[in-house]
């Protein structure tokens, strides 16, 4: 298990935004979430990596509780959890003074303490992987919006996550954009990372999921294959929405 989430409440000031939310995140699965704007993906997302703090519930990463009723875990136990994951938004956050390299050793060597050789080295083969071998040393103003989600993945892979969340990776994009990016996150299927993917790209989502789960008004109206979610035809609600892609 990756990710066990146990009847997690979120609020901001009287909304209730998440509600009794379970889910349970296999190791190596790709999960997406789809679902109306507002119902709650980014939130649960944020609560994942404890960018926002839950009311109530248990959220337990690789059996570890980040957060629980029960048990708080101290601070370096926390890091430790939290340094599993990685998350990718979708302004890409790059440091505008630093070429797309520096901008991938940066973390490693500031937050992993890695020597700069070494992260040197890690930040050309990752960045290699995602075909920016000739991008290496140009500034995000001049990388295409692209480039640069590319650049944004090289710099949260370069940190060996055991689990990446993508909150729409391509909403930002230029639809001839789109696609270079869903190809980096696609070819990242089997190297046994987990993947939650908050996205609006059906098509994308359908073809790369193991399973989706729906959001509405911040609860979880159903968690399937994409098979069964593309063709919930009995439920009004889900069909509804997808009816508008
Ligand atoms: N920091 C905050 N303070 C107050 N309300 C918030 C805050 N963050 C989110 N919300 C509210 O929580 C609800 C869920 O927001 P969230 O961003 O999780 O939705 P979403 O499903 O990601 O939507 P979208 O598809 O538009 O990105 C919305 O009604 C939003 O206005
Ligand atoms: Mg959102």
């Amino acid at each position: 298990m990756s990710i066990k989430i146990k009847n997690l409440n979120k609020s901001f000031g009287n909304l209730n935004i998440l509600k009794d939310v379970s889910l349970d995140i296999n190791k190596g699965e790709i999960i997406s979430i789809i679902g109306p704007s507002g119902s709650g993906k980014s939130t649960l997302l944020r609560c994942f990596i404890d960018l926002e703090k839950i009311d109530s519930g248990t959220l337990e990463v690789f059996r570890s509780p980040l957060v629980c009723d029960k048990r708080n875990p101290g601070k370096k136990e926390k890091t430790e959890i939290l340094k599993k994951m990685g998350m990718v938004f979708q302004s890409f956050n790059l440091f505008p003074h630093k070429t797309a390299l520096e901008n991938v050793m940066e973390p490693l060597i500031v937050v992993d303490k890695v020597k700069k050789e070494a992260a040197l080295k890690k930040a050309m083969e990752i960045l290699t992987m995602v075909g920016l071998e000739d991008r290496m040393n140009n500034y995000p103003q001049a990388l295409s919006g692209g480039q640069q989600q590319r650049v944004a993945i090289a710099r949260v892979l370069a940190r060996n996550p055991k689990i990446l969340l993508f909150d729409e990776p391509t909403s930002a994009l230029d639809p001839e954009m789109v696609k270079e990016v869903l190809t980096v996150i696609e070819s990242l299927r089997d190297t046994g990372i987990t993947m939650v993917i908050v996205s609006h790209e059906m098509k994308f989502v359908k073809q790369v999921s193991d399973r989706v789960v729906f959001m509405d008004c911040g609860t979880i109206l159903s968690c399937d294959t994409p098979d069964k979610i593309f063709n919930s035809a009995e439920n009004e609600r889900i069909s509804k929405f997808l009816n508008n892609f």
